[in-house]
């Protein structure tokens, strides 16, 4: 986290919200994901979404391919995990760009702050690095709190069927999201293979 210019992660507020806190300052902390966190995300991730999550047309981006690890965080309370996000390495068109999700928060935590302050993380460690931009398919309410818009209709397609009013975006630089169209396909592995690099022979 040294180095990072990250929100007010000292949570006395709602994040995202106009409403006033109605309970006392939460406890819970969010902090850079470690490998010992693994086993609790994979949980969360499981009873946010189920099963069906691996079927899903953003899914399809992330099979094979390893989230940043510098942009997982967790939300961690009493020594639990009570929330998680994770960010994909994507290319839209040609260009690296950024999946954001699974973003999941356990039943009984919601509504304190926290899924809004894990995304809030998220957005500012990426703005240190290089990509353009943040693709999501999700609820335009929700993630507009954190900046998102909707996609105009046409402008990007997943390797699936997606409801073009959940395609959202989040330019990280300037216009970051001008310059970025086309097919969305899995990083580095769905890169078409040149004859240099095919290692025939
Ligand atoms: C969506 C989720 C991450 C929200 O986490 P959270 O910690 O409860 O969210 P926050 O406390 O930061 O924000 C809560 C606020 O967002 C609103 N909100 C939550 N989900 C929303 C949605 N899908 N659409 C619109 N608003 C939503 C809540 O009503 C609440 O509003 P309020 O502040 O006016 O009361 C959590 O409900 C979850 O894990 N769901 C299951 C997995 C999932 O659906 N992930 C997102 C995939 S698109």
């Amino acid at each position: 986290m040294a180095g990072l210019n990250l929100p007010d992660l000292n949570l006395g507020r709602r994040p995202g919200s106009d409403k006033p806190m109605s309970q006392p300052s939460p406890a819970w902390q969010i902090r850079t994901e470690t490998a010992a966190d693994a086993a609790a995300i994979e949980a969360l991730n499981e009873a946010g979404f189920g099963p069906g999550r691996f079927a899903k047309s953003a899914w399809r981006l992330r099979e094979g391919v390893a989230p940043v690890a510098s942009l997982g965080f967790v939300a961690m309370e009493d020594g639990a995990v009570r929330g998680s996000v994770r960010f994909w390495p994507i290319s839209i068109g040609g260009t690296a760009a950024l999946l954001l999700g699974p973003l999941a928060v356990d039943n009984a935590q919601r509504g304190r702050g926290i899924g809004i302050a894990l995304m809030q993380a998220g957005i500012a460690a990426a703005k240190q690095g290089p990509w353009p931009c943040i693709l999501l398919v999700g609820d335009e309410p929700y993630y507009a709190r954190v900046g998102f818009s909707r996609m105009p209709p046409g402008r990007v397609r997943f390797p699936g069927p997606v409801d073009p009013e959940r395609v959202l975006g989040l330019s990280l630089q300037p216009g970051g999201l001008l310059n970025v169209s086309g097919q969305i396909r899995r990083a580095q592995i769905d890169d078409p293979v040149c004859a240099d690099g095919a290692g025939v022979g």
